[in-house]
């Protein structure tokens, strides 16, 4: 979380700052700042509690002048978000500012020394302690303050994508990564930096991604020198990046929520093109057909994820042991990194995460990388940690995901998972054809029947109004449509506030049912399948206690639509493609009740898009 924004060349800094912590703010946004250096070698800091439009404010009429700067995005860990803790943070003597997206988890150690050698400390952040460290080695060894950055960092202990610039100096900017993502746009004398690239395309689509443990002297007149904390060159590899502009314009929509909800044709679209045959013969995913032997001796395949990603894992795990007969795992990847867990080389772990950057996520690949294992990505952002860091993996394609509440990356997920069981499964020779045929032409299928979904948008923004000022909601599924429900209920919390509890329906009789009265509405999946009738038996129960049932189903609906209070009708496909149609309105009544109550849609408080911290 927070997102940080670099530039250093012969434009104004400000406005790319600015622009560039617009579009990191989905990685944090309660409190905002800028440090520039003038054209004089002023170092000017500005910063504010609040987003970053009310840094703009803030600014307006202030001296913004210069063509190096550095800027942030917050999303608090140390401190509370006031203007005080909000970054740029300066040194003692104001000659060095810097920005910080990570935790110093030794600060209070660091700290204690500094404040011994007379250091004054104005916020409670872990990361005014590196800039003061960064100022005390530079003063008391008469390094350059490269040196004095790196020799700092030798000393931290946490994680930390870091910014430096100095007063006096407007060539260079100097940067660092360690379990943070940073990356360098490479202009015509001049440079960008930041969190992930979506500040830098509008410049330059030639980057180069800082590595764990590497620093960067950017400086205008000079060529990028990268080194690691022992000043180790390494090489330098310029990529190109495939991202347009008008995926990070809300294009005409109030929310990028509902952009992103009404993409979802055409990001399965993008998600199964050259991987599906026209036919639905045949699947292709080179990243597991080229390690077939991995999958197809795995010991068992243990998935790890967070958050949206971790409902999407339960739907794979489901398809892949129906599919393929090989045991499945999913695990909270913030639990597996820490319970000392049994991993064997010949396991297969597979890590899902739309950003590729969620700290824990990341920590458990690592975990199973040291135990041997063969780490799969299941990842959107191209050139993610998560997926460098990975043996090999599968790109959901779905484009940059901005409202925090995950939509079109959470049917990406489904999507790929759908087609690596596929794979897995006609490699195996445990699918007929007829059968792999039918669930292949359900993913070509697919697009069409999400726009179909979508129809639903008046019908769903109706439904909303009536249930705005529930104070709770239980959602219900059962098989594949169990994690679905989960995931309905995650995404109303998340943007309406709205408590809401996600539950196989069978286990409703083992507690949820006593909270079941007149006001308590239940949202119940109870699409065509073989267990049917057991979810319309489980709606009687609801029933029978005065709950407010709103039903999803299918077209073919033969019972529910009787019993239920309201009935929202999704269009057929095979049982395991189900969660991602009936995701769908379920996505669009969270999103009209958090609009219903004013909620900030796309960033909802206390939560972020990117979670790098633990
Ligand atoms: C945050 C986001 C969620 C997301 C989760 C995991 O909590 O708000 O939408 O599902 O992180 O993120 P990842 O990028 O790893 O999928």
């Amino acid at each position: 979380m927070c997102g940080i924004v670099g530039y250093v060349g012969k434009r104004d800094a400000y406005p790319i700052l600015i622009k560039g912590l617009h579009r990191l703010e989905y990685r944090g946004y309660d409190s905002a700042g800028i440090a520039i250096v003038n054209p004089q070698g002023d170092l000017n800091i500005y910063k504010c509690r609040g987003k970053v439009f009310d840094l703009e404010k803030f600014t307006q009429d202030k001296d913004v002048s210069g063509t190096a700067g550095i800027a942030h995005t917050r999303w608090a860990t140390h401190g509370e978000p006031n203007d005080v803790n909000a970054h740029p943070h300066y040194s003692e003597s104001r000659s060095i500012a810097l920005i910080h997206n990570g935790i110093i988890e030794n600060y209070a150690v660091l700290k204690e020394a500094l404040v011994e050698n007379g250091y004054t400390f104005q916020s409670c952040t872990d990361t005014e302690v590196l800039v003061q460290l960064i100022e005390y080695i530079k003063s008391t060894t008469n390094c350059s303050l490269f040196e004095a950055v790196q020799s700092a960092l030798k000393r931290v202990v946490g994680a930390y994508a870091i910014a430096v610039v100095e007063k006096g100096n407007y060539d260079e900017i100097i940067a660092a990564r360690k379990s943070s993502p940073l990356v360098v746009g490479m202009g015509d004398g001049e440079f960008f930096l930041a969190s992930d690239a979506t500040p830098i395309i509008e410049y330059t689509d030639q980057v180069v991604y800082i590595n764990d443990g590497e620093m960067a002297l950017i400086n205008r007149s000079k060529p990028l020198k990268v080194v690691n904390l022992d000043n180790v060159e390494t090489r330098i590899g310029i990529e190109k990046l495939e991202m347009s502009i008008s995926q990070l314009e809300k294009g005409g929509y109030p929310h990028f929520m509902l952009k992103e909800i009404h993409e979802q044709p055409k990001t399965i679209v993008d998600c199964i093109r050259g991987r599906v045959a026209a036919d639905g013969s045949n699947v292709v995913l080179s990243g597991v057909l080229a390690n077939k032997d991995k999958f197809l001796n795995a010991r068992r395949i243990i998935f790890v994820a967070c958050g949206t990603s971790w409902h999407a894992a339960l739907i794979g795990e489901h398809i892949i042991e129906d599919m393929c007969r090989i045991p499945v795992e999913v695990e909270y990847a913030s639990e597996f990194r820490y319970r000392n867990p049994i991993i064997y080389p010949d396991d297969v772990v597979i890590a899902v995460s739309q950003s590729g950057e969620t700290a824990d996520t990341l920590a458990a690949v690592e975990v199973a990388k040291q135990h041997g294992a063969f780490i799969f990505g299941i990842c959107n952002v191209v050139g993610s940690s998560i997926a460098r860091a990975t043996d090999s993996g599968a790109y959901i394609h779905v484009g940059p995901e901005i409202g925090v509440a995950s939509t079109k990356a959470f049917t990406g997920q489904v999507t790929v998972m759908t087609m690596i069981a596929l794979t897995l499964a006609k490699e195996k020779g445990c699918i007929s054809q007829p059968e792999f045929t039918e669930v292949a032409q359900g993913l070509l299928a697919l697009p069409r029947l999400v726009a179909s979904a979508l129809e639903l948008d008046k019908q769903i923004k109706d439904l909303s109004k009536i249930f705005t000022y529930a104070h709770n909601f239980i959602y219900l599924g059962r098989g594949y449509n169990y994690p679905a429900a989960m995931e309905g209920a995650l995404k109303l919390k998340e943007i309406s506030y709205i408590h809401a509890e996600g539950y196989p329906a069978a286990e409703m009789k083992h507690g949820p049912i006593a909270l079941i009265d007149s006001e308590m509405p239940v949202v119940v999946i109870a699409t065509a399948n073989n267990i049917y009738d057991k979810t319309v038996s489980n709606i009687q129960e609801i029933k029978a206690r005065n709950g407010r049932v709103i039903a999803v189903v299918s077209e073919n609906d033969t019972q529910v639509k009787d019993i239920a209070d309201y009935c929202i009708t999704v269009p057929e496909a095979p049982e395991c493609l189900m969660p991602i149609v009936v995701s769908v309105p379920l996505q669009l009544f969270a999103y009209y009740i958090a609009v219903n109550k004013g909620r900030d849609v796309d960033q909802p408080r206390n939560l972020a898009k990117s979670v790098t911290v633990e």
